[in-house]
């Protein structure tokens, strides 16, 4: 049988850690601080960000939740950052992707000073991580790193491949796995006989963005298998080329009329030696980085 690795868990752990060493910046009168910015009213959106905006609660951070309207422009967005890079109770700046399309994205990354980037988007943040530089590293790959570290599954020596290149996770995953000494294969869309690249993985990481799409026969046996994807499946018909017969699942799809599933098909994971189910696996790691990070950036600020 795999072994499921519990990022719920596992991030339970990093945020009591966070916990510890708020308090004991507390002694010394710093208080880290979160301004979380979410334009308009994405459902999903809105979720993650009250969540992150809990947690800081939770945690004893500071935060803002800032909620401009969707009607909001990229100079009004480029002074709301400007403001938030000169507040001093202000060390992380979060803002919530994706953003209505008259918003130029890029412009908006570039302006949040970098040692307040706390989602590690900013160029000089990516320019960092890949010098091996201290940097503010994206925090759902840093979050796989944690998962692996804390499962005692060794990454020096290991073939990792890594299956998407966005900026956002393939790229900056593959940069922390090859700083953990893993030789690192990125794989994409144009990849020639994808199966027989990641059937090589010791540590397959699946970062596609599309539901199912790392079959049992791409899979080496025993390997550990991350998966990164989140996607909601609404019909009938997708729920079934997944999950048709488990139990659990069809109560919980007749109760929302959705369920979610990763990159990973999971039939797949079925010939593992460990992997990171969803939900449950990459995705509370997100959340417990951010915190871990603001708390770094807090530090960093002030040359602790
Ligand atoms: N949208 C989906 N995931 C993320 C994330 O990690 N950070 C931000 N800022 N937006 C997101």
């Amino acid at each position: 049988m795999p072994k499921i690795l519990d990022g719920a868990a596992i991030a339970a752990a990093i945020k009591q850690e966070v916990a510890e060493e708020v308090k004991s910046l507390a002694l010394k009168g710093i208080r880290p601080g979160l301004a979380a910015v979410l334009v308009g009213h994405t459902p999903a959106s809105e979720i993650y960000v009250r969540s992150k905006v809990q947690t800081c609660a939770d945690l004893g951070l500071f935060s803002e939740l800032i909620t401009p309207p969707d009607t909001v422009t990229t100079e009004e967005m480029l002074d709301l950052v400007a403001a938030l890079n000169h507040r001093d109770d202000i060390d992380g700046i979060l803002i919530q992707l994706p953003l209505p399309k008259q918003v130029d994205v890029k412009a908006l990354l570039d302006a949040v000073a970098p040692d307040k980037d706390v989602d590690g988007f900013h160029p000089v943040n990516a320019g960092r991580l890949q010098a091996g530089r201290p940097a503010l590293a994206p925090c759902t790959p840093a979050g796989v790193i944690e998962i692996l570290k804390r499962s005692g599954i060794p990454i020096a020596g290991r073939h990792a491949v890594v299956v998407g290149r966005s900026d956002i996770v393939g790229k900056p995953v593959a940069m922390l796995l090859l700083h953990q000494n893993a030789t690192v294969t990125i794989c994409h869309s144009k990849t020639r006989d994808l199966a027989a690249v990641t059937r090589e993985a010791d540590i397959l990481v699946a970062a596609i963005g599309r539901p199912g799409y790392i079959t049992p026969e791409m899979v080496k046996p025993g390997a550990t298998i991350i998966d990164v994807g989140i996607n909601r499946l609404n019909t009938r018909e997708e729920f079934d080329r997944f999950f048709k017969g488990n139990v659990r699942r069809e109560a919980a799809f007749a109760k929302r009329g959705s369920t979610i599933v990763g990159d990973v098909d999971p039939r797949a994971f079925e010939l593992a030696g460990a992997y990171t189910p969803v939900p449950g696996g990459v995705g509370p790691l997100t959340i417990a980085m951010l915190m871990a990070n603001t708390v770094s950036a807090a530090k960093m600020r002030r040359g602790l």
